[in-house]
C-alpha cells in the first residue's frame, strides 16, 4: 500500500537534504520549555524510535510516545502557502495567535507549512480570524478545519524577502541514488545502517502522520464526540519507510470511559442508542458514515473508497495535503496492539530495524511484495520472519512473546475479544541480549535459514520462538501472535513461497561469494547489499531443483556452477560483477 510520494525538492544535494534538520527560524517566537525538548529531539536520529540513547536514559513506552505526539498534533495546523513567501513575515503573522513551537515546510500539490503552536488555544484563535472563501459560481461547504489557505494581498508584486523556502523531504531516495550510496559504504553493516537511515520515517514525516490522524479525528468527532483517531502499522511501529501508507484506527471506546463510573444513588443514566445485529454491522455503518463525511467535507480527502465487505472493513482515501494514502478502520484494536509489540521489538536492539528494512527492501526489489493485495508475502509477515529468526539465534537477540508476557505486571494485562494480548510494555524491564553478531552475518544467516526452512511442515511462531508443526496446509504458516488460531500469511501461494526460497538461497550464495571477493577497487560496482537488490540472474526454477536437499557447501558449489553455465547473456556485465540497475 504505497503512498503517493510527496514532492521532492530536487535542487539540494541528496546528502544535504537527508541530514538537514530544518530548525525553525524564529526561536524567539517559540515557547522556551518546549524548545529545549525540541532541540533534544532533533539531536536524536530522525525517524528512529524515541527511546533515548541505548541502555542509559529510560526508554519511552509506546503509549507515552503516542500520547505526546497526539497532543503535539492537536496544537498544529496545516497551511497551503504561495510558492514564494517571506518565512519571517509568515511566522510573525501567525504568532499574533500565540507563540509557535515548531514549523516546517514541504511540497505536495504546492507548498505546505506545518505549524505547531505552543498552546491549543492559538489554533482556535487562528480559526476565529479565518474567513470561509466565496467561491464564485461554485458553493463552499463551510467546514472549519485546521487546514488553511494562505493568500498574499499583492501576489503580482512580490517583495525581496519572498523567496523559495527550504522544504523537508518526505519521499525516499531513488533506487539509483540508494544503490550508489550503498556502493560507497564501508562494510555490509554500514550498508544496512545506511539503508535504514535513508528510508526510515523522518521526524517531520512522523509529525505529519500524527497531524493527518488528528485532522481526520476532527471530522469523525462531528459524529462521535470524544472519539480518537490513532495511527497504527508501520507509521508507528518503527518499521515505516518513507512513502508507506497511513493506517488509522477510529477508536470509539474512549467515548464510554468518561461517564462509565458516574453513578449516584439508585440511578444509572444510559444513552439511548440504536442496536444492530452484530459488531461487524456496527463497524460497517460507522465507517460508511465517516466515509461519506470525508468525501463531502474533508478538505483534501479524495478518492474515498468504502471497502466494507473486507475481513477488516475499511475506508481508503488519499489525503492530498499530506500526500498519504490512508486506510481508516475501526474495531481493530488487536492491530494496534501488534504495532505496540513490533515497536518494542524494534527498540530492543539496534540491529532489528536495520535487518527488517533491508529484508523488506530486498523483497520489494525482487517483486516478492507488492502494493496491491494478492498471493504475495506482506511486509508484516516479513517482519515476523525476521523477529522469529532473531529469536532463534544463539544467544537469542530477541525474546519470545511468551517471555515478554512473563515480564508483564498487572497494569500490562490486556485481553481483546477473548485474546490474551498481555506483554510487558516498559522497555526498561527487558534485559538486553548478549549476542554480538554483526549485521553482515545476520543477513547471510537469515537467507540461509529461510532458504532451507521446512515450510512444508513447520510454522513460524514468535510467541514461542520455535518451529512448530503446521496446523493447516497453507504453503506458508506464520501464526498470528495474538489470534493464535489464525495464519497471517494464508494468502501466500506455493509459487510465491518458492520464489522467496529461491531468492533467499541465491542471496546467501552471493554473500558467501563476497566473503572471498571483498569490494573491488571500483566502488561503483554493486557489492554486498547493493548486489542483492539487483534483478536475479539465476533461473529460479532450475536453481531450486539443483540446490534442494544438498548440504550448504555442496549447494554453494553447484550454485556457482549453475551461474557459470548460465552464460554471460544472463549477467549484465562481464568480470562476474553486475551493473547498477535503477529498478530496485
Ligand atoms: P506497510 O507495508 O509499510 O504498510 O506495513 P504495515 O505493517 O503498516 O502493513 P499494513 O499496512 O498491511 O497493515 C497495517 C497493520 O495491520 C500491520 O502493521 C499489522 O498490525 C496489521 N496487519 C496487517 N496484516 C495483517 C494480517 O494478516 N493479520 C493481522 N492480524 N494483522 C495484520
Ligand atoms: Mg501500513
Amino acid at each position: 500500500m504505497a503512498a503517493r510520494a510527496v514532492g521532492l525538492l530536487a535542487s539540494l544535494p541528496l546528502c544535504a537534504q537527508r541530514s538537514q534538520v530544518l530548525r525553525p527560524i524564529h526561536r524567539l517566537l517559540s515557547c522556551p520549555r518546549t524548545v529545549a525538548a525540541e532541540i533534544k529531539r532533533e539531536e536524536q536520529s530522525s525517524g528512529s524510535v524515541e527511546t533515548g540513547s541505548e541502555g542509559r536514559t529510560p526508554k519511552k513506552t509506546f503509549s507515552e510516545v503516542q500520547k505526546e505526539r497526539r497532543e503535539q498534533a492537536q496544537r498544529t495546523v496545516l497551511i497551503h502557502c504561495p510558492n514564494k513567501i517571506s518565512v519571517k513575515k509568515f511566522l510573525k503573522y501567525l504568532s499574533q495567535h500565540g507563540p509557535i513551537n515548531n514549523h516546517f515546510f514541504y511540497e505536495s500539490f504546492g507548498l505546505y507549512a506545518v505549524v505547531e503552536f505552543c498552546q491549543k488555544e492559538s489554533v482556535t484563535s487562528l480559526q476565529n480570524g479565518t474567513r470561509t472563501p466565496s467561491m464564485g459560481t461554485e458553493a463552499a461547504i463551510p467546514f472549519r478545519s485546521r487546514v488553511f489557505n494562505l493568500k498574499t494581498k499583492n501576489p503580482s508584486n512580490p517583495t525581496s524577502e519572498q523567496s523559495r523556502v527550504q522544504c523537508s523531504i518526505h519521499a525516499p531516495p531513488s533506487s539509483k541514488k540508494l544503490l550508489e550510496l550503498l556502493c560507497y559504504a564501508e562494510s555490509i553493516d554500514d550498508q544496512l545502517n545506511t539503508l535504514l537511515k535513508e528510508l526510515q520515517l523522518t521526524e517531520e514525516n512522523t509529525k505529519l502522520r500524527y497531524l493527518t490522524c488528528s485532522l481526520i479525528e476532527d471530522i469523525a468527532a462531528a459524529y462521535f464526540l470524544d472519539c480518537t483517531v490513532r495511527p497504527f502499522g508501520s507509521s508507528v511501529n518503527s518499521f515505516g519507510k518513507l512513502g508507506c501508507d497511513l493506517d488509522m484506527f477510529l477508536d470509539l471506546d474512549e467515548i464510554g470511559k468518561f461517564s462509565a463510573n458516574k453513578t449516584s444513588g439508585n440511578f444509572l443514566m444510559e444513552f439511548q442508542v440504536k442496536n444492530v445485529p452484530s459488531e461487524r454491522i456496527a463497524t460497517q455503518k460507522i465507517l460508511s458514515v465517516i466515509g461519506e463525511c470525508l468525501d463531502h467535507f474533508g478538505p483534501g480527502c479524495v478518492g474515498v473508497q468504502k471497502i466494507l465487505n473486507a475481513r477488516c472493513p475499511l475506508v481508503r482515501f488519499s489525503h492530498q495535503a499530506s500526500g498519504f494514502q490512508c486506510d481508516l478502520t475501526t474495531n481493530n484494536r488487536i492491530a494496534l496492539k501488534s504495532s505496540e509489540l513490533l515497536y518494542i521489538y524494534g527498540a530492543l536492539d539496534s540491529r532489528v530495524r536495520a535487518l527488517v528494512f533491508s529484508i523488506r527492501c530486498w523483497a520489494r526489489a525482487h517483486s516478492l511484495t507488492s502494493s496491491i493485495p494478492g498471493s504475495w508475502i506482506t511486509n508484516f509477515s516479513l517482519t515476523m520472519m525476521v523477529i522469529f529468526f532473531l529469536q532463534r539465534r544463539s544467544p537469542p537477540i530477541l525474546p519470545t512473546l511468551d517471555s515478554l508476557k512473563t515480564l508483564a505486571d498487572a497494569e500490562d494485562k490486556c485481553v481483546i475479544e477473548g485474546h490474551n494480548c498481555t506483554f510487558v510494555r516498559d522497555l526498561n524491564k527487558i534485559k538486553p541480549s548478549g549476542n554480538t553478531e554483526t549485521l553482515e552475518l545476520l543477513l547471510k544467516e537469515f537467507f540461509e535459514y529461510f532458504g532451507n526452512f521446512a515450510f512444508n511442515k513447520n510454522s513460524i511462531n514468535i510467541r514461542q520462538g520455535r518451529e512448530q508443526n503446521k496446523p493447516e496446509s497453507s504453503p506458508l504458516h506464520i501464526q498470528n501472535p495474538f489470534e493464535t488460531s489464525l495464519n497471517i500469511s494464508k494468502n501466500v501461494s506455493q509459487s510465491q513461497l518458492q520464489k522467496f526460497v529461491d531468492l533467499a538461497r541465491e542471496s546467501a550464495w552471493i554473500l558467501n561469494q563476497e566473503d572471498k571477493d571483498r569490494p573491488s577497487s571500483s566502488r561503483s560496482q554493486p557489492w554486498g547489499l547493493a548486489a542483492l537488490l539487483l534483478p536475479s540472474v539465476v533461473n529460479s526454477a532450475s536453481l531450486a531443483k539443483r540446490v534442494r536437499k544438498k548440504p550448504a557447501s555442496e549447494r554453494i558449489k553447484s550454485l556457482l556452477e549453475s551461474i557459470k553455465s548460465s552464460g554471460p547473456e544472463n549477467a549484465t556485465s562481464t568480470n562476474g560483477k553486475r551493473t547498477v540497475s535503477t529498478q530496485a
